[in-house]
């Protein structure tokens, strides 16, 4: 197995980074996790936009381009021989003595791992994950700001280790005013009923001003409800809302869209707009895929 680090693809073995990198030290970096398709990393801008977004937003100058870090994943790969693969890119502050002065990192580091894209249990489409409502909540905005994809995860990692002691899948986390924020490693969305004036069932999910990453697969979702006209309310909600919903689901990169059978003590069925999204999702996906590798072609002619 290659790993890419910093400027070359180095065997495994040799991918070896300082214990005074900021990043082990503080974690002190930010990262993206990318889904690879048929040999296609999808949504790849995207999450190098939000790379540097987070990047920018720690003042964290990523001293190569866009195209670098594109060539960097793709000749990871290939050495690796993978065509549907899990991509993880990182960038710390880089090596330096013992201190919070960022001044004292010269470069950053930088890290591309790719690995076999193991599938995630065709059960858990069909008939959910089950989820609980976590008592750690998540960081408030102004001290740690959720839209940083940082690699300082500990506030995750509570909030996970709460899920796995009540033998759940993912953890849901409230911010700091008891709204709901997000999955640990993932976005929530809830179907409401169709009320007395709306006919259509009605797609929530907590809005950025909820402390929240705005995940790419959220991104998608959203504009694939709103494609199929189902209306889509990005707001504040309670623990009590998710309760009394009639659909819930997750989502992110890896597990695209995924249906939850049960919150806490409340359970779900798998309903038609989950079902419906995830099918469209699939084929946002498969078009992609295609679009990308007719370019790819013709870029080679
Ligand atoms: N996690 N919220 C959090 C806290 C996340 O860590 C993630 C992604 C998301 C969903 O974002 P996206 O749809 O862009 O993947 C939401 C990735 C998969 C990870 O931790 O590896």
């Amino acid at each position: 197995m290659y790993v890419y680090l910093n400027d070359r693809l180095v065997p495994v073995s040799d991918a070896k980074v300082s214990v005074f990198d900021h990043g082990f030290l503080y974690g002190d970096g930010v990262f993206e996790t990318m889904r690879v398709y048929d040999g296609v990393v999808f949504m790849l801008n995207e999450h190098l936009y939000r790379l540097y977004r987070s990047a920018s937003m720690i003042r964290l100058d990523i001293s190569f381009d866009p195209d670098f870090i594109k060539k960097a994943i793709y000749e990871t790969l290939y050495a690796n021989k993978l065509r549907n693969a899990y991509v993880r890119v990182t960038v710390s502050r880089g090596y330096g003595s013992v201190g919070l002065d960022t001044e004292l990192c010269k470069e950053p580091t930088f890290v591309v791992i790719a690995e076999e894209f193991k599938e995630y249990p065709e059960s858990y489409y069909r008939g959910g994950v089950k989820v609980i409502v976590a008592k750690t909540r998540r960081n408030h905005k102004d001290a740690l700001n959720p839209q940083i994809k940082s690699i300082n995860f500990l506030n995750n990692i509570l909030a996970k280790i709460e899920a796995k002691e009540k033998g759940a899948y993912e953890a849901i986390m409230l911010n700091s005013e008891g709204r709901v924020a997000e999955g640990t490693i993932s976005n929530v969305f809830f179907v409401k009923e169709a009320g007395a004036i709306r006919e259509s069932p009605l797609l929530c999910t907590p809005s950025k001003d909820a402390g929240i990453l705005d995940g790419i697969t959220r991104g998608i979702a959203i504009n694939l409800a709103e494609r199929d006209s189902i209306m889509v309310n990005e707001g504040s909600f309670t623990p009590e809302d998710l309760y009394s919903a009639l659909e819930v689901f997750l989502t992110n990169t890896t597990m695209e869209i995924i249906p939850v059978c049960q919150v806490d003590n409340v359970r779900y069925s798998v309903g038609s707009v989950t079902k419906l999204l995830h099918e469209a999702y699939r084929k946002v996906v498969k078009d992609y895929v295609t679009s990308n590798k007719l370019s790819s072609l013709k870029g080679r002619r």
